[in-house]
């Protein structure tokens, strides 16, 4: 589904810090936090050891507190919620928009309550967020944004980088992700305050004064190592490149999918800048995306029904016996959505060999299925802005 593009120099660098023999509390992480920050153009960057770690520090450093809800949608991953519960906050799903798959403003406006804290914004997929609007209701109902930027590094909403928006912005690293560390995070902010405060939680809850036995606060292990760090700094050097690909990939889908019969690919708003975290088609009512994934794999190619929405996931149905959330068009994108095999390195080929596979079982499928509802198919807006 997914592979990580690591070349000589990210090899080399991590075999620097392994032979210098600082493995951890090194000169790396202070490097990959300031390339983060000159890269998203903000005041701090606090690396951490996975993107989870730094949705729960957000949430802690900017004081959540037991029952306070926090509007999230539920077309997400799971980390954006379980970071909520963590703090004992309590996640009020709201809808998404059916074109971007981005939570829906008007919906997490219709959710406010007096015991709103505040809005887990999540860029889905690499898609920015409707940021102008939610700006504006935050600021009408005096709650906070806090940004799931996890699957976006590198996206742009009306020319600002994703990071920038919000109090703070968490961001991940996992190999399947634009850059990779392995595992790892980094939470950016322009606030000192909750700098500093994240910086002790991260690191045990030890204070600016590096005293190695004094514990302000209650904090966690949730720094990042050495041989990670590096292999961010050396991915975060050929950023460009890595995106670049990536939106190639994207693009040759695209072209060769437009027209298919049997779904629908992304379309991106002329006032964003996507970067590409997965590729996710979006199948016609009326076709059973079990089948078509199953299908699919019979002619060796993998792909995934992606978000499975988090208010249907058995834990969550055991946290809320009594909800009866009202999410129709998460639970229609949710049943329709797919993700193809999608990285950076992808080949011609091997996106050809998709296609046709998808060639293939839809003209089966469609002898067992027909007639696809004529209708089922939105107008395609817009393909590919840049
Ligand atoms: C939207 C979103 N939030 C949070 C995370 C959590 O990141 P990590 O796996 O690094 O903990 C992910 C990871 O895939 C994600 O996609």
């Amino acid at each position: 589904m997914a592979s990580a593009d690591i070349n000589d120099k990210d090899l080399e660098a991590i075999a620097d810090v392994v032979r210098s023999g600082r493995l951890a509390l090194g000169p790396k992480v202070v490097e990959f936090e300031k390339k983060i920050a000159d890269y998203i153009g903000i005041k701090h960057a606090i690396a951490v050891n996975s993107g989870t770690a730094a949705l729960h520090l957000i949430l802690k450093g900017l004081g959540l507190q037991k029952n306070q809800e926090v509007i999230v949608p539920s077309f997400t991953f799971a980390a954006s919620v379980n970071a909520i519960l963590y703090e004992g906050g309590r996640p009020v799903f709201a809808d998404i928009d059916p074109l971007t798959f981005n939570i829906d403003p008007a919906d997490v406006e219709s959710k406010i309550t007096k015991n709103t804290w505040g809005v887990m914004v999540v860029d889905v997929f690499g898609y920015p967020a409707e940021w102008d609007a939610l700006n504006s209701l935050a600021q009408r109902h005096r709650i906070k944004l806090v940004d799931d930027s996890c699957e976006a590094l590198g996206a742009e909403y009306k020319g600002t980088k994703i990071g920038r928006f919000g109090e703070a912005a968490a961001f991940a690293f996992y190999p399947n992700k634009q850059i990779t560390t392995g595992e790892g995070g980094m939470i950016v902010t322009n606030q000192d305050s909750l700098s500093d405060a994240l910086r002790s939680y991260r690191n045990q809850g030890r204070g600016e004064s590096g005293q190695w036995l004094e514990h302000l606060r209650l904090g966690y292990n949730y720094r990042l190592n050495e041989m990670s760090a590096a292999l961010g700094c050396s991915q975060l050097n050929r950023i460009n490149e890595l995106l670049e690909n990536r939106r190639r990939v994207a693009q040759l889908y695209n072209e060769r999918l437009a027209e298919h019969p049997c779904l629908t690919v992304p379309r991106i708003s002329d006032n964003v800048r996507m970067s590409w975290f997965v590729y996710v088609i979006t199948l016609n009512d009326g076709l059973d995306r079990g089948i078509f994934i199953s299908e699919l794999q019979k002619e060796n190619i993998p792909s995934r029904p992606y978000f499975s929405p988090i208010h249907r996931q058995p834990y969550y149905l055991s946290l809320f016996p009594n909800e009866r959330w009202h999410l129709p068009v998460t639970e229609d994108i949710s049943s329709r959505t797919v993700a193809l095999p999608f990285f950076g390195q992808m080949k011609a080929s091997q996106v050809d060999q998709v296609i046709k596979a998808i060639d293939k079982i839809s003209t089966r499928l469609s002898l067992k299925n027909a007639p696809y509802p004529a209708n089922s198919k939105p107008k395609i807006v817009r393909l590919l802005s840049r």
